[in-house]
């Protein structure tokens, strides 16, 4: 099957990768080629040419970013690793960082010589205590190896990696409440303009970015954006990790080319329904990404496809839902969970996702008279667009996506005054 554990090839033995295994297989020879031979705008050059597009969610090109960081600023410049994997369905940096810690570490020592840092941080989301631990113990390897610290490979480069803890809040995921929690301030999102690019941590040039994507570095220089392109397609370029949990026999992690089809993912890689039981909807990209109906799973896994079908790709978690599942009861979850997560700044969101969140349970329980489904849209409309972040958003996306798809469940539910799907 193409792009199968092309780049990602320590992960499914489920071992931890020790430093001594990782240079075996050819481990840091990526970054001593960068720091021995490359400038740091042939790095990012590359990266570039490789279309590497951010794995966190919002897809944006990797080398692109790097390139905002301005080169004629003195003074010190920071990468943030972004370790949080807080998005409902995701579970596929935790792999990363249990498994091949040092890939991550190498991906982090390139981004830091192409943009100028001597020191990064990984954002860890507060739950991962084994994650963080093996990610410790690969950069304490690491500079015990000369690979972190000063002068690393015999260039005038150094560079000091901090693991930094979350303490458990979704929101902290968003770059710019990342940012802020590492400073030790309350995790809000930034209003932006200032990017972090150019105004990021302690005020200075920041650039944050996802696990996988540091992670997928080292190929991209040691084998070349070429080989990195031959998977993928034109504008979704490489492979993807994806997490996908559910109705399927065989859930779990797999790195595949961008742009597989969603079927071959959900019954050849994924071994198909659990129990037979046909599949009702799928959600593509974590919770946040609106869902696809049993009908439009002839849709494949790419930025561009998924963006077409009015969802997305997001983190690649995948989320299946056989028939039998109540699609309320799915939207009213995901809603309680940002409800939950707000973090109260802005009042579309803190007061809106609540709103949402008790009219889906009214729906739910069969309560709400039939024209309120049109003020339940109207408020979730209304949050989209007009917060800090886009948390408010996802409200907003998630809402309208599920009344869109399942109206005449909706309906059903109040025709009945319960729950259909209720025994
Ligand atoms: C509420 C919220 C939570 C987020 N959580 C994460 C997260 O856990 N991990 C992540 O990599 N990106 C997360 N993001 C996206 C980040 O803001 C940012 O786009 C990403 O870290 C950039 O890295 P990338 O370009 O490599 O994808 C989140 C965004 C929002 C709005």
């Amino acid at each position: 099957m193409k792009g199968e554990w092309v780049i990602f090839p320590g992960i499914p033995k489920k071992d931890r990768k020790s430093l001594n295994e990782y240079l075996a297989a050819g481990g840091y020879e990526a970054a001593r080629k960068v720091l021995t031979q490359m400038g740091s705008q042939d790095v990012i050059e590359e990266v570039k040419k490789s279309g590497l597009r951010g794995r966190g969610g919002a897809g944006f090109p990797a080398g692109v970013k790097w390139g905002f960081v301005p080169r004629d600023v003195e003074g010190p410049r920071y990468l943030c690793c972004n370790a949080d994997e807080g998005e409902p369905g995701t579970f596929k940096d935790r792999e990363i960082l249990l498994h091949v810690p040092h890939q991550l570490i190498e991906g982090m020592i390139i981004a830091s010589y192409a943009i100028g840092a001597n020191k990064a941080f990984v954002y860890v989301r507060g739950e991962f205590h084994k994650e963080a631990a093996s990610l410790q113990r690969a950069i304490d390897e690491a500079k015990e190896k000369g690979f972190l610290g000063e002068n690393l490979f015999g260039s005038d480069f150094s560079l000091d990696i901090v693991v930094h803890m979350g303490a458990g809040a979704y929101v902290c995921g968003e770059e710019t409440a990342l940012i802020n929690s590492i400073e030790g301030r309350r995790g809000w999102p930034r209003l932006r303009p200032p990017f972090p690019a150019v105004k990021g941590l302690y005020g200075r040039p920041t650039i944050v970015n996802n696990v996988e994507t540091l992670a997928s570095v080292p190929f991209i220089i040691s084998r070349g954006a070429d080989e990195f392109r031959k998977y993928g397609t034109e504008k979704s370029a490489g492979t993807k990790l994806f997490a996908v949990s559910g109705w399927v026999k065989k859930p779990g992690v797999y790195e595949r080319e961008l742009g597989i089809p969603l079927k071959e993912l959900l019954e050849d890689v994924c071994g198909g329904s659990r129990d037979g039981r046909p599949f009702y909807f799928v959600i593509p990209g974590g919770i946040s990404a609106p869902p696809l109906t049993a009908d439009e799973l002839d849709v494949t896994m790419d930025y561009e496809a998924l963006a077409e079908k009015g969802t997305m790709l997001g983190s690649g978690a995948v989320m299946v839902f056989p028939e039998g599942t109540c699609p309320v009861r799915v939207a009213l979850r995901a809603i309680k969970f940002y409800e939950h997560e707000s973090c109260g700044q802005c009042t579309p969101c803190r007061e809106g996702s609540g709103w949402v969140a008790r009219m889906l349970e009214d729906v739910e329980k069969g309560q709400l008279v039939g024209e309120d489904l049109e003020l339940l849209a109207d408020v979730a409309q209304n949050i989209f667009g007009k917060t800090v972040c886009p948390l408010g958003d996802s409200v907003a996306l998630v809402t309208l996506g599920f009344l869109k798809k399942f109206r005449e469940e909706f309906e059903k539910h109040l025709d009945a005054g319960r729950c259909p799907y209720a025994e």
